[in-house]
């Protein structure tokens, strides 16, 4: 075991080195390769958003963005694509069958732009689902999330805005901001949870009945 290296403990990248990760990434071939598990800039705290790009290059970034997500993911944060910014979006058609998006209360979420977003739990519920991570691939384990969470932050333009989310999209914003501090859903999950993606849907996930 080796401790030398304390999560959060690197200095920031300069704007420079920023804007230079930032143009890289965006001529990387597609899809991205999203950074997994044990890199250690998913275990980092990301650096506040404060002009370190061009308003140009954020933009094609977080646009970059949301073109990773369709079929892939509901959200994703910056430090998964290697860029240690406060930076997240999250967007989920909801495209799953009606008694799923009932039971985890999955409405559609909209294209949302988390630029330094801090969260509120509002209450004390709490709903436990299974929720998985483009950066822990393969898995799935239950996680209990606030049912209820007021999220403030920028949009890509610098503008802050309020919105009080609740069900799924208050789970995907808790999991995206999570990844800005530093934390995995593997960190708040029930362990014996555990499951590779295809044991869960093999031996956990309710099929109708066959017809007698
Ligand atoms: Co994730």
């Amino acid at each position: 075991m080796n401790h030398e290296h304390a999560p959060g403990a690197r200095p920031a990248a300069s704007g420079a080195k920023l804007v230079e990760q930032v143009h890289a990434l965006l001529a990387a071939p597609r899809p991205w390769p999203v950074v997994q598990v044990g890199d250690p800039v998913l275990r980092g705290i990301a650096a506040p958003y404060d002009g370190q790009l061009p308003d140009a290059l954020l933009r094609d970034l977080l646009d970059a963005m949301f073109r990773h997500l369709p079929g892939v993911g509901v959200g994703i944060a910056a430090p998964q694509l290697g860029i240690p910014l406060a930076l997240a979006v999250i967007e989920d058609p909801a495209d799953v069958p009606p008694e799923i998006a009932a039971e985890r209360q999955r409405a559609p979420q909209p294209p949302l732009e988390l630029v330094n977003p801090v969260l509120t739990p509002l209450g004390s519920r709490y709903h436990a689902f299974h929720e998985a991570c483009l950066s822990v691939e393969g898995f799935t384990a239950v996680v209990a999330r606030h049912a209820q969470v007021r999220l403030s932050a920028l949009d890509g333009g610098g503008r802050p805005y309020e919105l009080e989310l609740s069900g799924w999209p208050a789970r995907i914003a808790q999991h995206e901001t999570d990844h800005l501090g530093g934390v995995l859903y593997l960190d708040r999950a029930e362990p014996r949870s555990l499951s590779t993606i295809a044991n869960h849907e093999r031996f956990w996930t309710p099929r109708p009945r066959p017809a007698p």
